[in-house]
């Protein structure tokens, strides 16, 4: 299999399986405990269906959207995701740079493998910067400082993770701190030489966020978990939410928000967005899915923030359902990750074009020239 013959994200999956050691693809394809949330944030969107309407002249299309003050050209953007040199030894630059392809957000993680500062200078669409609360309040400011200098447009609040969530394929794969590979684990990472020549010739792997700031031979845990358990601040609440949005002072999201009354407090500390998020099934599960939830959070605070629906996207009906429930826009991790994982830049880019092109058929096929004659009269529920 080859990059010419994936035509949707599940067979950019089953590419970045065949080219990555499993516990690299186990990291990026796993969820919290059982999985079951990172299942139905994807099986959500069949719960209900689409109903078009036709003889509405769609020869043209406008894909664009605004969201939390940002232009986009199409209603998709990519959300920050951890540790990109892993699966790419390009990593955030080729997602930036595709994004850039595209006219859409791009967001930059704080366990990302690229500088803020080069990704400023390489990438030129919208960014975001995701930020991490850390015990260190210093590591926290500078962080902040340094996406001000660089002149990124968004920050986004991860509020979902005050401890790691319990990632099981990690523990069997033995991607921990410090590492236990299993011998399975080892044959497949001999079995990728490709792989690990990239890794360990084509790249310098940093965590530039951090290594900037944290005194040289600082130890940071290599297991995500172990980071969250031992780097974050647990006592983070709104007040100290709403003082990062001022200091911040330029459009502010948080991120992960699941409840109506966790929406109406975004709202008071005078967020821009939220992103309904559970993020990817990685941390709670058994938590509802971002598609399931959106309704009733657009109905309490819709019409005073942008509701941004992420998770479990792999086609462009699912954004169109999220859009018609009323979603200023979608994002999504995992459908550009194997896509990375597969063929670097060029495999991003062309996950975002077929999705794009469903994008553009499937507002035809609804009868929409843009996605504001999307609405909940394009929906049944089952
Ligand atoms: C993530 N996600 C994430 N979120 C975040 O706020 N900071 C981060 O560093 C990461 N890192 C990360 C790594 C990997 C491998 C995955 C799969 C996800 C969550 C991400 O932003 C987003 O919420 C989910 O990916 C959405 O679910 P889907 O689109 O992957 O189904």
């Amino acid at each position: 299999m080859r990059l010419k013959h994936c035509h949707c994200v599940y067979d950019f999956r089953r590419l970045a399986k065949k080219r990555l050691p499993s516990p690299i693809f186990h990291y990026i394809d796993g969820a919290a405990d059982d999985e079951k949330t990172y299942r139905q944030n994807t099986r959500a969107f069949d719960n209900c269906d689409l109903v078009p309407n036709v003889l509405r002249g769609v020869d043209d299309v406008d894909l664009s959207t605004t969201v939390v003050g940002q232009k986009l050209d199409m209603p998709l953007f990519l959300s920050p995701t951890a540790l990109q040199r892993l699966f790419h030894y390009d990593g955030e630059l080729a997602v930036g740079r595709a994004a850039e392809q595209f006219g859409t957000l791009f967001g930059l993680s704080s366990l990302g493998t690229v500088s803020i500062e080069e990704i400023s200078k390489r990438v030129k669409t919208p960014k975001l910067f995701q930020l991490y609360v850390h015990k260190d309040k210093g590591l926290t400011r500078n962080m902040i400082d340094r996406c001000k200098a660089a002149h990124f447009d968004v920050m986004a609040l991860t509020v979902d993770t005050p401890v790691g969530g319990n990632r099981e394929r990690d523990l069997v794969t033995g991607f921990t701190t410090p590492p236990k590979p299993t011998l399975k684990s080892l044959i497949s990472f001999a079995l990728h030489p490709a792989w690990a020549f990239n890794y360990f010739f084509r790249q310098t792997f940093e965590l530039p966020q951090l290594q900037a700031y944290l005194k040289e031979g600082t130890s940071i845990p290599i297991s995500v978990a172990d980071y969250f358990n031992t780097m974050l601040d647990q006592s983070m609440n709104w007040h100290d939410a709403e003082a990062l949005a001022k200091y911040w002072g330029k459009p502010f999201i948080i991120k992960g928000v699941m409840s109506v009354e966790d929406a109406r407090k975004a709202v008071d500390i005078g967020a821009a967005g939220i992103m309904v998020s559970n993020h990817g099934g990685r941390q709670l599960d058994g938590s509802r899915s971002p598609f399931d939830q959106l309704a009733e959070i657009v109905d309490a605070v819709g019409d005073d923030i942008d509701v941004i629906c992420d998770g479990g996207i792999r086609r462009g009906t699912h954004v169109l359902k999220a859009l018609s429930l009323g979603a200023k826009a979608c994002s999504g991790g995992r459908l550009y990750l194997y896509a990375l994982a597969a063929a670097g830049q060029a495999g991003v880019e062309k996950a975002l074009s077929c999705l794009h092109a469903e994008l553009v058929r499937d507002m035809k096929l609804m009868g929409c020239k843009n996605i504001q004659e999307l609405g909940r009269n394009n929906l049944r529920f089952r």
